[in-house]
């Protein structure tokens, strides 16, 4: 991954292989942001050759000039940071900085240091563009072999990124360590996303968070077969059957001292999904890896948190199994029990992950935290409804979900709300069992966080918790080209999301 350094010397003689620096678009085409401090002549040079070259600066988009007059920098990297509306607020314009130096961040691809003088030079800004460009510096090389090693660019090495803070200043060291817990958190994601699904299953993901926690202020337990039977785990278990690698359950709890709130996260594992006995169509399988980006991201959050010593206690319930269709393979009509004593019609195995996510949240509700919010690659009716960019927001409160939208979109992971409006839980009536895990094909989405929501209860005094929802299932895998500080492949969504809204209840 890239190294981060701040720094506070002049663009200009800042020592790198090359010096990024930001384009706004103008009437008259594109010029160096207002606010970049180079002298006079490099200034006007910069400008000129972008209007030469025909810049347009337009979102993301990346022109490199090299031999730049006054610049110690070999190379020079123009990036657009797209239209500014009066509109926008402090998240947006974060957002584009972010987006801006990961662009340039992967046009850097291969080359040891590269400066970045982006935005105000503010410490929120500063941070914006140190986090894009970390994020936008990810590459998962772990699988190729040593011909491609050669050929495959390494990610840039060094991220210089300049701003007015005081490298040696306590506020920059702290603004340092939150972005290295932050942006390894994400990466720590995108990577067990990206681990193929025939070595990441339930049981090697259980022994790679124990490895991580191993020395955190995180402590750990992961419940086998066994464990999960006795404690009543039928969801679980019942997806888990038909595949020959069984399934787990991680209970991970980061209990600091003087904790301001507890917050009971869950997260879906589903190590490969095949649909089960309702098989995918062999298209739809090909990402299927990304199934357990949920829980991916509850685990990676809570390592974060705990890093940071952020004075939240959290409980984080990893649902770990491969949804397959082995000769013990759930079947459409069987009645289920779930924890806590709930029963459920298998209706379309494929609909797997809200299974595992019932006994999750049965066991959080247990514990009676202040909140609980789940997140899942949960229906494809989301990546219809919101697109490939946008997840999706659920739950039994409005203070909780208001919260969780603000802490995502602030975040950069972009998020809107879903309703889930009473008449959904009617069409999961079930003749044999308490409720049918499928209703109606309309509202997917909907449906499936309408099921959640039954097993969400009350607190030990009586009282409901509050419950968010968090549906990830077009966000988590981009199967499309990069964009932004966003690769190919596992994205880390909802990571940063979680970690913020823990954040603000510290
Ligand atoms: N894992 C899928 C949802 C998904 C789709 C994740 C696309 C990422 C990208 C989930 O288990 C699933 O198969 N859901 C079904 C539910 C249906 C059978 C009620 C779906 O969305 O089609
Ligand atoms: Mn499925
Ligand atoms: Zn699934």
């Amino acid at each position: 991954m890239t190294e981060l350094t701040l720094a506070d010397s002049a663009p200009a003689s800042t020592k790198a292989d090359a010096l990024v620096l930001a384009a706004v678009k103008q009437d008259s085409g594109a010029a160096l942001a207002p606010g970049t401090t180079l002298p006079k002549a490099t200034t006007r040079h910069i400008d000129e050759a972008l209007a030469a070259v025909g810049a347009e600066a337009g979102a993301e988009e990346v022109t490199k000039l090299s031999g730049v007059p006054g610049i110690s920098a070999p190379l020079v990297l123009v990036v657009g940071t797209g239209p500014q509306s009066t509109e926008d607020g402090l998240a947006r314009t974060e957002e584009r900085l972010r987006r801006a130096a990961g662009a340039a961040a992967r046009a850097l691809s291969g080359r040891a240091k590269a400066a970045f003088a982006l935005g105000d030079g503010s410490a929120e800004q500063t941070a914006a563009v140190a986090e894009g460009a970390l994020l936008g510096g990810y590459a998962f090389q772990t699988f190729h072999g040593a011909g491609k090693q050669d050929s495959a660019k390494a990610p840039l090495g060094t991220a210089v990124v300049l701003g007015s803070l005081k490298p040696r200043s306590k506020e920059a060291k702290a603004l340092t360590a939150r972005l290295k817990a932050v942006t390894g958190a994400v990466s720590y994601a995108r990577d067990l996303v990206n681990t193929p699904p025939n070595v990441l299953y339930p049981e090697s993901f259980a022994e790679s968070v124990t490895r991580r926690a191993s020395g955190s202020k995180v402590s750990l337990e992961v419940w086998d077969t066994e464990r999960l039977e006795a404690e009543g785990c039928g969801g679980i278990l019942g997806v888990g059957q038909g595949s020959g690698r069984p399934p787990r359950l991680v209970v991970m709890s980061y209990r600091p001292r003087k904790a301001t709130a507890h917050l009971g996260l869950v997260g879906k594992g589903i190590t490969f999904d095949s649909g089960g006995l309702c098989i995918k169509p062999g298209a739809s399988m090909v990402t299927m890896k990304c199934d357990m980006a949920g829980a991916a991201a509850v685990a990676a959050a809570i390592l974060a948190l705990a890093e940071l010593e952020v004075p939240v206690a959290v409980t984080g319930y990893l649902c770990l199994a491969e949804n397959m269709t082995g000769d013990l393979a759930q079947r459409p009509g069987d009645v289920v029990t779930m924890r806590g004593g709930k029963t459920v019609e298998i209706i379309n195995t494929d609909a797997e992950g809200r299974l595992v996510m019932a006994d999750g949240l049965a066991l959080a509700t247990e514990q009676s935290p202040d909140a609980i919010v789940d997140i899942a690659t949960l229906t494809g009716a989301c990546v219809i409804a919101l697109g490939d960019r946008t997840l999706g927001i659920m739950g039994n409160d409005e203070s909780l979900t208001d919260r969780v939208h603000q802490a995502s979109s602030n975040a950069g992971d972009s998020s809107w709300p879903l309703p889930m409006p009473e008449e959904i839980r009617a069409t999961m009536d079930s003749p044999v069992a308490d409720i049918k895990h499928t209703g109606e094909r309309s509202a997917g989405a909907m449906v499936a966080g309408t099921f959640l929501r039954e097993f969400v209860g009350k607190d030990a005094d009586g009282q409901q918790i509050p419950w968010a929802h968090l549906d990830i299932a077009g966000t988590a895998f981009n199967d499309k080209a990069p964009w932004g500080y966003t690769p190919k492949g596992a994205t880390g969504s909802g990571v940063r999301a979680l970690i913020a809204l823990a954040e603000s209840y510290a």
